[in-house]
């Protein structure tokens, strides 16, 4: 396990470069994990390691969310899965692997699948994961308009930050973009959802691949030799 902690450490540092004004290094897979920050900040403003020594203490036979453990057969609250599309996780031992797995059901929003009606916009409520309903016409000429970064949202829309991939608010009549993001009662912290999507990527030593301002790793790359052996069970 320690070998995990050190390649996440080096790719995270060899990463895709971000344009932030804060710390310019993908760390949420850290963070994800329920590492530990150090104080001590790098030049960069990065903190300059992470603690991940609960790493070193799990269960095969616990499940793990968030820096949280799960009992096999216990349900994670859907409030927690849902802005990430997905629902009714339960840990449960995969036997063929020999590691406790959630399993969770995808949800598909209607807007996944119809094309996107000109006049309309979309609306959405704070974590969730589908749109509400769509404004129209009128209706969508009479929503508050907010601006991030030069964009132009309507009301009930979502907005991405580009100082911040890992910050996504709802636009409000109330919103303003000199305010801090957590002033804001529609603003919240994106998930990164890999430990429920793809739990076997920790425990076999895979490291987080970033692209471009992507919040979330794209994609988990297994070192080479280990990759050639085992890469029929990804
Ligand atoms: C890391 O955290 C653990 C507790 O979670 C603590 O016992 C340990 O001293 C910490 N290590 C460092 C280097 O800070
Ligand atoms: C946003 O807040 C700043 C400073 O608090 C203020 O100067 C500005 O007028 C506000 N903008 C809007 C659109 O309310």
């Amino acid at each position: 396990m320690r070998s995990t902690i050190i390649i996440i450490a080096i790719i995270a540092i060899i990463g895709a470069m971000r344009s932030s004004a804060k710390c310019p290094q993908p760390t949420k897979h850290y963070t994800t994990l329920g590492c530990e920050p150090s104080d001590e900040l790098s030049v960069e403003g990065c903190p300059r390691w992470f603690n991940c020594s609960t790493l070193a203490h799990r269960f095969r036979d616990k499940c793990y969310l968030y820096g949280k453990a799960y009992e096999l057969h216990e349900h994670v609250p859907d409030g927690k899965v849902k802005s990430s599309c997905l629902a009714l996780c339960t840990c449960q031992m995969n036997a063929r692997r020999g590691v406790a797995e959630f399993h969770c059901a995808h949800i598909d929003c209607p807007e996944f699948l119809t094309p996107h009606r000109t006049g309309c916009v979309r609306q959405y409520r704070t974590n969730d994961c589908c749109a509400s309903r769509q404004a129209c016409g009128d209706k969508r000429s009479s929503l508050a308009r907010c601006t991030v970064g030069g964009v132009s949202y309507y009301e009930g829309e979502r907005m991405h930050f580009p100082d911040d991939p890992c910050l996504t608010c709802i636009c409000t009549q109330h919103f303003n973009e000199s305010d801090h993001p957590f002033s804001h009662t529609k603003c919240y912290t994106n998930e990164c959802a890999f430990e429920l999507i793809a739990p076997s990527v920790l425990t076999n030593g895979a490291a987080p691949v970033y692209y471009g301002d992507r919040c979330c790793p794209w994609e988990w790359r297994l070192q080479e030799f280990i990759f050639k052996k085992k890469v029929k069970w990804i």
